[in-house]
């Protein structure tokens, strides 16, 4: 990492064993089908300039350079130099794309340089969200469209067999991250920042099957990992809930949802 402006969650990302583990979850179907949500939703046109804060593995920065085409530019900066080394090797062939290590609160460009910025699953981690808000506006030019997304972990309904123990593992998962609740207030700030139009839609990841494509099967690891470090749950606490949820999948009652936000805004 450059420096510790991401704290929780900053072992997540930090070295390159961690950031491979993450593209792994990434190249779920769930996780795809999520870019494609994205891309739906920030429509890259042809030419045009996007910067992607926080790109981690430069899947989407992918993606969007190919949607701009060889007129158009992508920056992809991450604070995690293992995450920068893993999208600069993805993204390298295109010719359209930087990739650069930064912090989102201190961004490299000048003012007014984009057509677009998105921002995914990245802002629940900066500590200065508003600062971080601050330099998005800065980097768009005037009418320059602005995406995020981020996730509010009481959005999950995960069915078990013991609630308070599926309780206590997802609120385990909450200090994993600096804002586990930052989308409820994402629209004031965003306003607060001087940007038009803010708006939401929700992007759910919803399964009842167990399978090996799905974000909540690659978040079981993740998360029981995180509950048992931290010492919010004791090891054999998490492997009956991993337990439960396979005999929940055998059974055929296996069920889970989560809510993703997106956030449209524009610089007036
Ligand atoms: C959950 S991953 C999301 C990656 C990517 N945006 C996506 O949705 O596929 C979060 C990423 O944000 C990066 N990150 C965390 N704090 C950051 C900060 N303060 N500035 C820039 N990047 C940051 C992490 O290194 C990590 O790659």
């Amino acid at each position: 990492m450059t420096r510790p402006s991401t704290e929780p969650g900053a072992e997540l990302f930090a070295d390159d064993k961690a950031a491979r583990a993450l593209e792994a979850v990434y190249l779920t179907g769930d996780l795809i089908a999520q870019r494609d949500a994205v891309m739906r939703a920030l429509a890259p046109r042809l030419g045009e300039s996007i910067a992607d804060i926080g790109c981690g593995p430069g899947l989407l920065a992918l993606d969007i350079a190919e949607a701009v085409g060889p007129q158009g530019r992508v920056l992809g900066v991450d604070a995690s130099a293992a995450m920068v080394a893993i999208a600069n090797r993805r993204c390298a062939a295109g010719g359209n794309v930087t990739v650069e290590v930064a912090d989102a609160v201190r961004l490299p460009g000048g003012d007014a340089m984009f057509d677009a910025l998105v921002c995914t699953q990245v802002l629940e981690y900066v500590p200065d969200v508003p600062a971080a808000l601050r330099e998005f506006l800065r980097l768009l030019r005037p009418g320059g469209r602005l995406l995020l997304m981020d996730t509010d972990w009481e959005s999950c309904v995960w069915h078990s067999s013991d609630r308070a123990r599926m309780r206590q593992m997802i609120d385990a998962w909450d200090n994993h991250c600096t804002h586990p609740q930052l989308p409820r207030t994402l629209v004031t700030m965003l306003a607060e920042t001087g940007f038009a139009a803010p708006r939401v839609e929700v992007h759910a990841l919803v399964t009842h099957t167990r399978n090996a494509d799905t974000f909540a099967r690659a978040m079981e690891d993740t998360l029981s990992r995180h509950a048992v470090r931290t010492g919010q749950v004791d090891a054999d606490t998490a492997s009956a809930w991993r337990r439960d949820l396979e005999s929940l999948d055998t059974a055929g009652q296996y069920f889970f949802s989560l809510n993703r936000y997106v956030f449209h805004a524009r610089r007036p």
